[in-house]
């Protein structure tokens, strides 16, 4: 049997239960094709998987119950799939008779829904899952790591950003700008039009306002709240366990009919026009992935650990 590196998570726990090994190359059944994984990326989400840290900010007891909500759905005493990781890109490399969209050699990006796998060499993707938008060919210009790092990011902000209507000339805010979604955020958002303000710590200050934004506001400076003006639109897009002082504040920044969202409100429906959207914007230049650090799959659990200080600016890419 061919083998594969992967890299298993054999507990929930700190980044070293995780493990590179080699398994089983895949074989993929009639209605799947399979995906030869160039590049991945270690997502926040991965590291409350990893970890069993759910997000949403909870205290006792509902973290604890969160807690026991996340072993039931993932698995008890580790994750049911040991092979974490939800995004790609990547090369088809098999396809059975059944999946026509796409074909042998095409070059794709996807994020996955609960199936994950993608800290591996290969994986197999089914055409459920191709049909309801996980999978799609991957922006024409973009290298594998620039696919694998805008995907995440992207995909969650136009969803969280969806029913935000921005128009020409408003103002939108975006908390935690400097982050996957954030980076993301900044830049959709100039795309409609808006006067964007990113609120991130200022050794971020230039990233922001080369990705768009008009005014950057330091979220650790105690005076900071001085400095909101009234909004049309504000995006929390670091979630409810990232706070300060000047999130609350941002909450009396709408305007009458503004509208305030948190990543962390309800769950990511991935659906069909995303990815295309993403390949879109990429391809017209008005996306760009920002990736902080890279890192080979052998060195995932430095990745882990880089990533879950909370700090990366914008995405953290694993070349497979
Ligand atoms: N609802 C869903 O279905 C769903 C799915 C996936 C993810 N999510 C949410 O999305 C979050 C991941 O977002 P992400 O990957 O874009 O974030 P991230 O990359 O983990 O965020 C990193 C950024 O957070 C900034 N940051 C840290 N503490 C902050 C604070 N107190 N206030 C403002 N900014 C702060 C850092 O900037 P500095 O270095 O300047 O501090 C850094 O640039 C998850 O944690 C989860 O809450 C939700």
């Amino acid at each position: 049997m061919t083998k594969m590196k992967a890299v298993l998570c054999r507990a929930y726990g700190k980044p070293e239960v995780l493990q590179v090994t080699e398994l089983d190359k895949p074989i993929p059944k009639e209605d799947e094709l399979l995906v030869k994984i160039h590049a991945t990326a270690v997502t926040a989400s991965d590291c409350v998987i990893r970890g069993l840290n759910p997000p949403g900010g909870h205290k006792f007891p509902m973290k604890q119950l969160m807690k026991f909500g996340m072993r039931l759905f993932m698995g008890f005493s580790k994750p049911r799939n040991p092979i974490l990781g939800l995004v790609f890109s990547g090369r088809i490399e098999a396809t059975n008779k059944n999946i026509e969209i796409l074909k042998e050699g095409d070059e794709v990006f996807g994020f996955t829904g609960i199936s994950r796998g993608t800290y591996a060499e290969y994986k197999c993707v089914s055409a459920k899952e191709i049909s309801s938008g996980e999978v799609f060919l991957k922006p024409k210009n973009a290298s594998h790591a620039d696919a694998a790092a805008v995907v995440y990011g992207g995909t969650l902000a136009l969803h969280f950003m969806k029913n935000a209507a921005i128009k020409k000339g408003q103002k939108v805010l975006i908390y935690g700008a400097s982050g996957a979604i954030g980076t993301a955020a900044i830049q959709i958002a100039k795309h409609h039009g808006a006067i964007v303000t990113a609120v991130c710590s200022e050794r971020n200050f230039d990233l922001m306002a080369s990705l768009g934004s008009t005014l950057m506001i330091d979220y650790t400076n105690k005076d900071a709240r001085n400095e909101l003006e009234e909004y049309d639109f504000i995006l929390d897009a670091v979630g409810k366990n990232k706070t300060s002082d000047l999130k609350d504040a941002c909450k009396n920044s709408l305007s009458p009919n503004g509208n305030y969202v948190s990543v962390d409100d309800g769950f990511l429906k991935i659906e069909p026009d995303y990815l295309p959207k993403l390949k879109a914007s990429f391809e017209a230049g008005q996306l760009r992935a920002i990736i902080d650090r890279t890192y080979p799959l052998e060195d995932i659990v430095n990745a882990h650990e880089y990533v879950e200080k909370g700090h990366k600016k914008g995405n953290v890419v694993i070349h497979v």
